[in-house]
């Protein structure tokens, strides 16, 4: 057994040095003055056993962990800062945080998480103010299970989250409604198209708000009014590939409108299409893209393709007639049969008509 030799240093260390002894995991680096333990790059696949009291910053980072367990921080009151960043972590169970009830800030960056537990960031004391799961997720797939727990995991003392860099396509309705605290919101390098109606939901307090790098060709309408219920918070908006045709007007104006809080506003600039790439986002709403003329314009193109439809008739008439002009004998003979047939046919029935009329003619006189 491994642990053993390890056991019998703290025990000699408690007989020797009492309680100031300096006893530290393998493969760690601990500093009592700093109360700071790191596990930095020690390929660990598990959380370290006999982890100091005293500690209040912890770094297990670059490592091999795969899974958070319940309780896998138990006994560690102390720690407010813990990084568990680039790891190999897929899994987090209920309540993996729950023992540390001083935590402030957790960061999660660089992992590869596909099962959230609802609870799984639950912390004893509320404590939690800082959360970073930028390149957390394993795909944008796993923001399902992380809105159940960022709404089930009492996260309501959250100050700032990040998610950016997780190639999030969308965000569930009302994902953040219970981080009623929250101040920063990172939302950068995602692949998010459209702010639908209540994303944006509970978010009373928010500060700031960075959408940069993403997939918006626009901000429809709906996604105005999801800004306009964060009033109170910074915008960052650039390095979209916004698209300068008709849609982009009402985006436009908003921009103009809310120049105060859009921190890039100055730097929001077209992608597309190419006669308007680089152009400045508040000079379009300047500038005539022609949007209004719209019907008429429409009016003009069915004009045009009426007359179109014309001509083609027109000349499909035309080839009728010359291949009517070119089969103009075998028509004739046609028209001859037929009128040779029709005779025939006339002449029977009159000859049948003249023959029973007879007959007929005497019933009726019976009667
Ligand atoms: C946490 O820190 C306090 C004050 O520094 C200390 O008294 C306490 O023993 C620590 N807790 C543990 C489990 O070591
Ligand atoms: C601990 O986290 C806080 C944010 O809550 C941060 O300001 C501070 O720098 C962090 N300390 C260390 C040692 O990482
Ligand atoms: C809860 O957190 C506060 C600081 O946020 C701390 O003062 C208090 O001691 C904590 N309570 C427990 C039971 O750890
Ligand atoms: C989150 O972690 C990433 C990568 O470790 C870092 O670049 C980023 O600054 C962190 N976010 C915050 C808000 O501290
Ligand atoms: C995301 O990963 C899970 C496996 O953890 C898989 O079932 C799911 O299909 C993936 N989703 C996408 C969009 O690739
Ligand atoms: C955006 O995120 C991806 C991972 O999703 C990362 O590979 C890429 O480097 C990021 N881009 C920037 C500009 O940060
Ligand atoms: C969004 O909310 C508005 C009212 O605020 C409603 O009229 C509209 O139908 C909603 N759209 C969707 C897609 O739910
Ligand atoms: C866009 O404009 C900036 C300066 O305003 C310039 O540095 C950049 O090269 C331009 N990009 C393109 C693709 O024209
Ligand atoms: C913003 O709108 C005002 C009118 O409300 C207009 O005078 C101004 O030119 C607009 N600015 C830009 C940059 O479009």
């Amino acid at each position: 057994m491994r642990p053993q030799p390890n056991m019998l240093r703290l025990l000699l260390c408690a007989l020797l040095l009492g309680s100031a002894c300096a006893w530290c995991p393998p493969r760690c680096e601990c500093s009592e003055a700093a109360h700071t333990v790191k596990c930095v790059s020690r390929e660990l696949r598990d959380v370290p056993s006999g982890i100091p009291g005293y500690t209040r910053n912890l770094f297990i980072t670059g490592n091999q962990l795969s899974r958070i367990g319940s309780r896998a921080f138990r006994g560690l009151e102390n720690v407010t800062n813990l990084s568990l960043s680039n790891n190999r972590i897929s899994e987090l169970e209920s309540r993996a945080f729950a023992g540390l009830r001083s935590l402030r800030s957790l960061d999660l960056s660089g992992n590869q998480l596909a099962v959230i537990h609802p609870e799984a960031f639950t912390v004893q004391n509320q404590s939690l103010r800082e959360l970073n799961l930028s390149r957390a997720l394993y795909n944008h797939s796993a923001v399902v299970d992380l809105a159940t727990s960022l709404r089930w995991s009492s996260l309501g003392t959250l100050r700032g989250l990040d998610l950016s860099n997780n190639g999030l396509v969308f965000l569930p309705p009302r994902i953040f409604s219970h981080l009623s605290s929250l101040r920063r919101l990172l939302l950068a390098n995602n692949s998010l198209v459209a702010l639908h109606n209540s994303t944006l939901w509970g978010l009373e307090r928010l500060e700031e708000l960075d959408l940069r790098l993403n997939a918006l060709k626009t901000v429809a309408e709906e996604g105005l009014r999801e800004l306009d219920s964060v009033p109170g918070a910074a915008l960052l908006l650039a390095k979209n590939p916004f698209v300068c045709k008709c849609g982009i007007e009402p985006l436009a104006l908003w921009l103009n409108r809310s120049q105060g809080r859009i921190r890039d506003a100055e730097g929001l600039v077209c992608a597309s299409p190419a006669g308007m790439r680089n152009t400045s986002l508040l000079e379009v709403g300047a500038l005539a893209l022609g949007c209004h003329q719209g019907a008429a314009g429409a009016r003009l193109a069915l004009h045009t393709s009426y007359v179109f439809l014309g001509i083609v008739l027109g000349f499909v008439g035309l080839v009728f007639l010359f291949v009517l002009y070119l089969n103009r004998k075998g028509i004739k003979r046609r028209v001859y049969d037929l009128r040779d047939t029709c005779r025939e046919v006339w002449e029977g029935y009159h000859y049948r008509f003249e023959a029973d009329s007879g007959p007929r003619l005497a019933q009726v006189g019976d009667i």
